[in-house]
């Protein structure tokens, strides 16, 4: 399973990148804003540090507006990929820019039949968003898998990105369901590594390592 970084911070990206376990990254408005830095200048500085698929979020609404947008991004990098939401607009946009080879990552995706569509209108990622269907009571790493079985079954050129991760048993459960990717805020990933067993395991080498003759 590949492992992106959901996050705009650079700091994060460094320091989850030196553990090389970190194939790419997803941003998105409010992660940009939260960081209150230049937008293209984070994305240039993320992908500086990743090599990897790096998704940043048109802000358009209308088809034209979003591929006009979506082609500026682009041109940041090679390994910009335009996250665009599920309308028919972001449709119309994800069909376009499939033509012209432009990268999309179908976002803000609740059902497995818009990740069909998504996948149809030819969008390299589709994102369901796990988190926010476990607050309405749904199971969102459910959905997600139901997306990732309807695109595996057809074949679809596009890989699911299980978003929205909430806490390390949601990596789990998605690694577990055999979904491709998840995008994972870094505090989860430092859970993911956090063992009290571990902790105690090297406390307790270390005081036996004292009495070893050396
Ligand atoms: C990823 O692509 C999404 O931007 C992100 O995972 C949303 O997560 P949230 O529901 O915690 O805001």
């Amino acid at each position: 399973m590949k492992i992106f970084l959901d996050t705009a911070n650079i700091e994060e990206v460094r320091l989850a990148a030196e553990l090389g376990v970190i194939d790419g990254v997803t941003t998105n408005p409010t992660l940009i804003a939260r960081e209150k830095e230049d937008f293209v200048e984070t994305v240039k500085a993320i992908c500086s540090i990743v090599d990897g698929p790096v998704s940043a979020e048109v802000t358009e609404a209308d088809a034209p507006a979003m591929v006009e947008q979506a082609r500026e991004l682009y041109k940041i990098h090679d390994n910009v990929v335009i996250k665009i939401p599920i309308t028919l607009d972001g449709l119309k946009a994800t069909s376009e820019l499939s033509q012209l080879e432009i990268p999309v990552n179908m976002t803000l995706i609740f059902s497995p039949n818009q990740a069909l569509l998504a996948a149809k209108a030819g969008a390299r990622y589709v994102s369901p968003f796990v988190g926010r269907l476990d607050d309405l009571s749904h199971d969102g790493v459910r959905i997600a898998s139901e997306c990732q079985d309807i695109i595996s079954t057809y074949d679809y050129d596009t890989e699911v990105i299980a978003a929205s991760i909430r806490h390390p048993l949601h990596v789990f459960q998605c690694a577990e369901a055999g979904i491709d990717i998840v995008t994972i805020p870094y505090k989860v990933l430092l859970g993911m590594v956090k063992h009290p067993l571990t902790d105690n395991g090297i406390d307790q080498f270390l005081k036996d390592w004292k009495s070893v003759k050396k």
